[in-house]
């Protein structure tokens, strides 16, 4: 379940585009999350797509026929778009955009869109020259303007053999809007947060590194919750896999002197810092130029240095410039899990510390953390993913930022 989706009414409009076929995996995934998806498609979807697959994925009846439909209006197309959350339509086809542009509502789709007060966003696919009309960027800049959300179309193959701008966004991206779009107005908003995720790569040579086993996830779901509450998100990522979230600003720093740069150059104007990366204490003392050659000897000794620590520099820089800013800090530890994380809190000046243990926190989808609040309560958490945790510490911010800072 993802919580800004969980119970939320989405009216997912698809049109007749080749893309129609992508539209399954939309409503299979908003189903998934929480949201009641109803489906409404015009008669040209409806020839790339069955509503019967559709019906089979939101265990809800699909709106196909607008005429037929204003008999019933129970389920008809106005009872749908009043009762929603918001309209997603996608893939958005030059027709559809134009008719939307218009206002005319002479099938499923666009009488829904018409007749809703939801936020609308809109996911085009067509082929690169019909993307690139006049008349179509035309339609996109006038729905954009009524308040519309495009998540514009990826560059890439097409269904006509070419390649260029048009292919519907990826689904992730596409639910990524979704849920930010959501969010607007939630108990962040107009609030910033910084977040920092994964490990750090500290350079040997040109093709080694001194690295570790985060993947992110943690840093990643806590950035992508707070979008969902209505947060300006920074989120600093050092070394990870994982995709690009929509809906914030996103930085890469792998070594761990650029985040502390990034997250320096990041604070300034921040509500709350979280510090969900796993940065590495030292680095070699120096990067060689060369690949370091094996040669004749059985061992190798390497110098390091420490890096700076950047919780340490926050605190010094909030005592000097009295910016009032919640901080979270996150102990992975192996052993004497609360000593260790009541230290670093102390040290560090934490609001609040997520102490977990090792190594069943490294990589893994799920955490089982103690919350360690600074002058407060320690809360031992049950096994959460990663997004269940991510709310836990975003609920702690969000009550500490409606009372006044010190
Ligand atoms: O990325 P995942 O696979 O989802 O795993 C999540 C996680 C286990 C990496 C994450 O939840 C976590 O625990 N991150 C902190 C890892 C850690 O060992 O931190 P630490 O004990 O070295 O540091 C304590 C705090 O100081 C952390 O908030 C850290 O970001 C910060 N720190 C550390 C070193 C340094 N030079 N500067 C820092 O600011």
């Amino acid at each position: 379940m993802i919580r800004v989706l969980k119970d939320k009414h989405i009216v997912l409009g698809v049109t007749g585009s080749i893309a129609a076929f992508k539209a399954a995996g939309l409503a299979s995934q908003l189903t998934q999350a929480g949201a009641n998806v109803d489906v409404v498609m015009t008669r040209e979807a409806a020839q790339f797509i069955t509503p019967l697959t559709l019906e089979s994925l939101t265990h809800r009846p699909v709106v196909t026929d607008v005429m037929a439909l204003l008999a019933n209006s129970e389920i008809g197309h106005v009872a749908l778009g009043r009762g929603a959350d918001l309209l997603l339509v996608a893939p958005a086809t030059a027709h559809t955009i134009a008719k939307l542009a218009l206002g005319l509502a002479d099938d499923a789709v666009s009488a829904t869109a018409l007749d809703t007060r939801a936020p609308l966003v809109i996911a085009p696919a067509m082929e690169t020259g019909m993307w690139e009309h006049a008349a179509t960027r035309e339609n996109v800049q006038k729905l954009a303007a009524r308040g519309a959300v495009v998540v514009e179309p990826d560059v890439g193959h097409l269904a006509s053999g070419a390649s260029g701008q048009g292919r519907l966004a990826e689904l992730d991206d596409i639910i990524d809007v979704v849920r930010a779009t959501l969010g607007r107005g939630g108990d962040l908003a107009g609030r910033k947060i910084v977040v920092t995720a994964g490990g750090t790569q500290e350079p040997m040579d040109p093709v080694r590194v001194i690295a570790n086993h985060s993947s992110g996830k943690m840093g990643f779901a806590l950035a992508e919750c707070a979008r969902d509450r209505g947060a300006r998100v920074t989120l600093i990522a050092g070394t990870t896999a994982l995709r690009t979230p929509r809906g914030m600003e996103f930085m890469t720093a792998k070594q761990a002197c650029e985040m502390q740069d990034a997250v320096l150059g990041s604070i300034t104007d921040a509500d709350a810092l979280i510090m969900a990366a796993a940065v590495a204490d030292f680095r070699p003392a120096r990067a060689e130029e060369q690949k370091i050659k094996k040669g004749d000897t059985d061992t190798l000794t390497l110098q390091l240095v420490k890096n700076p620590d950047i919780l340490r520099q926050v605190k010094a820089w909030r005592e000097q410039t009295h910016h009032a800013m919640i901080v979270v800090g996150f102990a992975a530890e192996t052993q004497d899990l609360v000593a260790n994380a009541q230290a670093k809190l102390q040290a560090k000046q934490l609001d609040l510390i997520v102490a977990n243990p090792v190594p069943q926190s490294f990589g893994s989808d799920k955490e089982q953390a103690i919350l360690i609040e600074r002058g407060g309560p320690m809360r031992e958490m049950p096994p959460l993913t990663k997004e269940e945790l991510a709310e836990e510490i975003l609920g702690f911010i969000a009550k500490r930022l409606q009372t006044p800072l010190l």
